[in-house]
């Protein structure tokens, strides 16, 4: 599956968060007033909940923004066409899940398979869903990071675009999961930033669970 050729224009990007949006707020800042030179620019934040972090971060930048919440919906396969909905009225080129905490289904998958960038806090394929962090410590790993990744329909299972490591020291113990997490968002933010940029720029090619960045048209 190959992206469609980066154009001169910014690629368009929706970003989904559930909370305090501070892989948002990278983006944003890397995308400053200039996205011709990032290659991306931001046109639309989505939530599945209302009044998080990363929703005034999204207001605070002027954006629009929308929210899809599942108990709205009689079922989830609704929501998930709501969403999907929601999400093309901004003809993204890219989705990126930027600590959005659902899982998306069929619809939103036709809509945007292959288009689909998440970001996880634990080294996939290890320790994947809602509790990377949590689930990386109580293994007793002594390196863990972060992934991002193309999403497909298994949870955190999709190809990997970049990979950062993380220490684990004596210090983290169960008790400081919030501090690890930090260390690993700092990490996080910078991987993203990066591995956004560079599909936006480049373009990318994914082949089995193999992907190219800068392979377009070859
Ligand atoms: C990030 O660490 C992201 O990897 C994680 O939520 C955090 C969001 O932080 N996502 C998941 O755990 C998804 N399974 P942020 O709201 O400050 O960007």
């Amino acid at each position: 599956m190959a992206s469609p050729p980066p154009s001169t224009a910014p690629a368009r990007l929706v970003v989904l968060v559930s909370g305090s949006g501070t892989n948002l707020q990278a983006l944003l800042d890397a995308i400053g007033d200039d996205p011709e030179h990032y290659g991306a620019q931001v046109v639309a934040v989505g939530a599945d909940r209302d009044g998080t972090g990363g929703l005034e971060r999204a207001e605070r930048a002027g954006l629009p923004t929308f929210v899809c919440r599942l108990g709205a919906y009689a079922s989830r396969p609704e929501w998930d066409a709501a969403l999907t909905a929601a999400v093309a009225e901004h003809r993204p080129d890219l989705v990126v899940s930027a600590g959005f905490m659902k899982i998306v289904g069929k619809d939103f998958l036709a809509g945007f398979g292959g288009r689909i960038v998440n970001t996880h806090p634990a080294l996939l394929p290890s320790f994947p869903g809602a509790h990377g962090v949590r689930d990386a410590l109580a293994y007793g790993v002594k390196v863990t990071g972060c992934t991002v990744h193309f999403v497909d329909d298994g949870v955190d299972t999709g190809p990997i675009i970049a990979q950062g490591v993380v220490e684990v020291t004596e210090e983290d113990t169960a008790e400081g999961e919030a501090a690890l997490h930090e260390r690993i968002k700092e990490v996080e933010r910078n991987l993203l930033v990066e591995a956004v940029g560079r599909l936006a720029r480049d373009g990318y090619r994914i082949e089995g669970r193999k992907v190219h960045l800068g392979h377009v048209g070859e």
